[in-house]
């Protein structure tokens, strides 16, 4: 059936089932690239790399590299219909290459599965923060208080491992009842409402007094304050915001149906998932400046500020909690795609059902997990290379794998595959189609070497400014 399938006798279809329409699509990757990258990461990230120059690079990442690859990964994966390993071997011979592309499927697998590992983490914490909001444990607390709470909680390992298991169980249980039933219904509200909220701190920072510090702050570019290494982590959060370089995406793709236009959705969600991120750190900075706090604070940044700015506010208990709510939604849509290529491909090539296959990678996961959970208290001591365990796998996922598998992706779709079967996923060969083949076959694939050979200092420093 696989030969006649790959003749192009069959239509090809997933074992999975599909989207129910265009709109569940563009729901599901915005609900796995909205997420803690958005409202958490972002913020931190922007903050510890000096602002302005760090978020300029990332919007040229997002924009130069982030959508050329999702394209390519929606592409792929809407060509094979199955698992990215499985999808990724049968166009690798079909295209007349190799089989072994497969690895790079592969390693989407591990990088999804060591995110999620402390994805779950800080999505535990935004557990145990709806109810700390709830019972209005910041209601009109101080700078140091809200400080103390963060690292009260975080420290021990309890607690901590008590939410990131919860979070684990919800994750799992979506991911076992499938596309449909499961993935679609919960990224329908999420994202809209998330928005909205988003908006409402908008206006509480608008008028904090220090709204033009924290703009300042985000949007002037300081060249100074950026070292390649700042560079190559802008870049990869792009990556990671995005959802894109570990096959995410492409085990999305593979439900997509035949018509839906690849180059519309990814513009909708790259503008959607950069919109909140932006808002996130229009929200957090002059919060940051207006209570006199580090914006280089670190992983603790919105655990910190937000809490200050719900305590101050009237009804601030409720909207804390409504936001926390959100967030830990937001979190649930991108833990689920996060899981989908291993599930996917157990489920393919092992022939378990969804639930087993949930419930195996979701239990590896937890166990990983703890690595994350200790790297906030007994083990924060415990550094090497990059810093805590945490530290080293989020290093390791999204500054090198993902722009690895970004590289393979873009190299695969746009110098591999033959013209007419990438023309023929993104329906034609108008100047978008040109503009996308450009971009997939030399902007993003050089431009990742290059930040990536700087950063780790191969390249020579010709301009001996940085
Ligand atoms: N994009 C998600 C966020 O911003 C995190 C993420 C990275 C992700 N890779 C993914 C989610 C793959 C789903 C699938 O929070």
């Amino acid at each position: 059936m696989l030969q006649e399938e790959a003749a192009g006798k069959a239509p090809r279809t997933s074992l999975h089932g599909h989207w129910s329409s265009r709109l569940a699509f563009v729901l599901a990757v915005t609900g796995s690239a909205v997420g803690l990258g958005n409202i958490w990461k972002f913020p931190y990230l922007a903050g510890v790399n000096g602002g302005g120059a760090f978020v300029l690079v990332y919007l040229l990442c997002v924009v130069g590299i982030g959508m050329p690859v999702m394209m390519s990964e929606i592409l792929i994966g809407r060509r094979g219909r199955r698992n990215p390993v499985a999808t990724m071997a049968l166009l690798g011979e079909e295209e007349g290459s190799s089989r072994h592309w497969r690895l790079v499927g592969a390693m989407g697998v591990l990088a999804g599965i060591l995110i999620l590992s402390y994805y779950s983490v800080i999505a535990g914490w935004t557990l145990a923060y709806t109810w700390k909001s709830a019972v209005g444990m910041f209601t009109g607390a101080t700078t140091e208080q809200v400080g103390a709470i963060f690292g009260s909680f975080t420290e021990n390992w309890l607690p901590v491992a008590v939410c990131h298991t919860l979070f684990m169980g919800l994750t799992i249980f979506v991911v076992a009842r499938g596309v449909e039933r499961g993935l679609e219904q919960a990224v329908r509200i999420m994202v809209p409402a998330l928005f909205l909220l988003m908006l409402v701190l908008l206006g509480y920072a608008i008028n904090s007094g220090h709204f033009a510090a924290g703009v300042d702050f985000l949007f002037s570019p300081d060249f100074a304050a950026l070292t390649w290494d700042g560079v190559l982590a802008a870049m990869g959060q792009a990556f990671f915001t995005l959802s894109i370089g570990m096959g995410a995406i492409m085990a999305y793709g593979a439900y997509l149906p035949d018509e839906t236009s690849i180059t519309g959705t990814s513009a909708a969600v790259v503008t959607a998932d950069t919109g909140i991120a932006l808002l996130a750190g229009m929200v957090i900075f002059p919060l940051v400046f207006a209570n006199g706090l580090d914006p280089g604070e670190g992983p603790g940044l919105v655990f910190v500020t937000l809490p200050l700015a719900f305590g101050q506010m009237t009804g601030g208990a409720f909207f804390g909690t409504v936001f926390f709510v959100l967030l830990v939604f937001a979190a649930w849509t991108s833990a689920i795609g996060l899981m989908e290529p291993a599930v996917a491909w157990l489920v393919e090539r092992y022939g378990r059902s969804r639930a087993q296959a949930a419930v195996m990678v979701g239990g590896l996961i937890w166990a990983l997990g703890f690595g994350t959970v200790l790297s906030f208290g007994v083990l924060a001591d415990f550094r090497f290379y990059k810093g805590t365990i945490f530290d080293n796998v989020d290093h390791l996922t999204s500054n090198v794998m993902l722009p690895l598998g970004g590289v393979l992706i873009t190299v695969f779709a746009a110098w591999v595959m033959c013209r007419n079967s990438s023309a023929e996923e993104l329906h034609g060969a108008g100047a978008m189609y040109r503009l996308w083949r450009f971009a997939a076959r030399y902007i993003a694939p050089i431009a990742i070497l290059f930040v990536f050979l700087k950063a780790v200092g191969v390249l020579p420093d010709l301009s001996g400014d940085a």
